[in-house]
């Protein structure tokens, strides 16, 4: 009898999870957005470089206008003169907005100037960054510009334009890209675990609340994707084999726009699949355990532990690590 019952729960706990899936992979072809929802413009935060710029590029395809908010860098001047050179019909709006910022003014009043005239009908909550280092070593600017970045903006920019759409009975979609890694800990990185399980948790909240609005909300799992986002990995040594085995941002577009409207929770790929089935193996109480015990055994906490000491007898906090530095000095000069 208690044979049956486990197998009927294991059978249950694995076919409700990949069916679904296998229904979305042959079912759900790409959608075309501007004919779903009509749309004009569309916003695309970290739509400058990697996943970002594939989606920027991707709806201007499909006929529709960005804005395109990033950091003002390399990656921004270069979609600049790429994208308008690539999309000649097309309209691009860039708004060099540091997400990082402490104060969301900062981002928000470029933001909504940019923005004033036009309805933007989708949004791609999508800029965010990994910060690689231990808590107690790492400058509490550079932990706070990670969790602004990663859930403040998008929460702030999300309230915004959700907003107008209601206001202006429009319908509409928004999408976050969340990642597999807020499915567990993530220690030597915490805020990437924690900011990622908070954007799918508010992504799959809000969902529900917005449908009668005619607003989809859609949150996407990408497995490893080839793009500038393990510039930020240092030398750890997981990140640097993900990327190895990483896919193209194309691949997350297409699953995006396949999904939208359709579905609320995307998991895409092997690595994202992986992890939620060894979770329903291994229970998020026992991984914890796991990890609390093990992690401080592993080779990347004494390197990236004592990487992070040596800097610090050098020098500041905010420098601990490359990303985290750079993000922490942007925020202090866009205040
Ligand atoms: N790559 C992966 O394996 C992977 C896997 C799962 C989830 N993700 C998530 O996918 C999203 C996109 O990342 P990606 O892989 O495409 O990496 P990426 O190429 O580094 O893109 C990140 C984008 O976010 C922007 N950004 C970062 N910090 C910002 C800030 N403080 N203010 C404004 N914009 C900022 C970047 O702007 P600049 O280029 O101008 O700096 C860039 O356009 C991220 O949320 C990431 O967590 C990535």
């Amino acid at each position: 009898m208690l044979t049956t019952v486990f197998a009927v729960i294991g059978f249950l706990s694995i076919a409700l999870y990949v069916g679904p899936l296998l229904f979305q992979t042959i079912f759900f072809n790409v959608q075309n957005l501007k004919k779903k929802y009509n749309a004009q413009w569309a916003l695309v935060t970290g739509g400058s470089s990697g996943i970002g710029l594939a989606m920027s590029e991707t709806l201007a395809s499909q006929g529709i206008n960005v804005v395109v908010a990033a950091l003002n860098d390399k990656a921004m001047e270069s979609a600049k003169v790429s994208l308008p050179r690539k999309f000649p019909g097309i309209q691009f709006r860039f708004v060099s907005v540091n997400l990082g910022a402490h104060d969301p003014t900062v981002y928000m009043t470029p933001l909504i100037e940019a923005t004033n005239d036009i309805s933007v009908q989708l949004v791609f909550n999508n800029a965010g960054y990994i910060l690689v280092g231990l808590f107690h070593l790492t400058s509490l600017e550079a932990i706070m510009s990670c969790l602004n970045c990663n859930n403040i903006a998008a929460v702030q920019i999300t309230h915004h334009f959700t907003g107008r759409l209601v206001a202006e009975s429009q319908k509409g979609a928004v999408f976050f890209t969340s990642s597999p890694g807020g499915f567990m800990a993530s220690p030597m990185a915490p805020l990437y675990s924690t900011t990622k399980s908070f954007l799918t948790n508010f992504a799959v909240s809000i969902a529900a609340e917005l449908t009668p609005n005619n607003i989809d909300v859609c949150v996407i799992h990408p497995s490893p994707t080839n793009t500038a986002f393990y510039n930020g990995a240092g030398n750890m040594s997981t990140l640097t084999t993900f990327q190895k085995l990483s896919g193209s941002p194309q691949a997350i577009v297409d699953a995006a726009l396949r999904c939208i409207g359709r579905t609320v929770n995307v998991e895409h790929g092997w690595y994202t699949v992986g992890n939620r089935l060894l979770l329903k193996i291994l229970d998020y109480t026992v991984m914890s355990d796991l990890m609390w015990v093990f992690v401080r055994g592993q080779g990347d906490y004494e390197k990236i532990r004592v990487g992070q000491l040596e800097k610090l007898g050098g020098k500041t906090v905010g420098s601990v690590t490359a990303r985290g530095g750079v993000v922490a000095s942007k925020a202090v000069k866009g205040q």
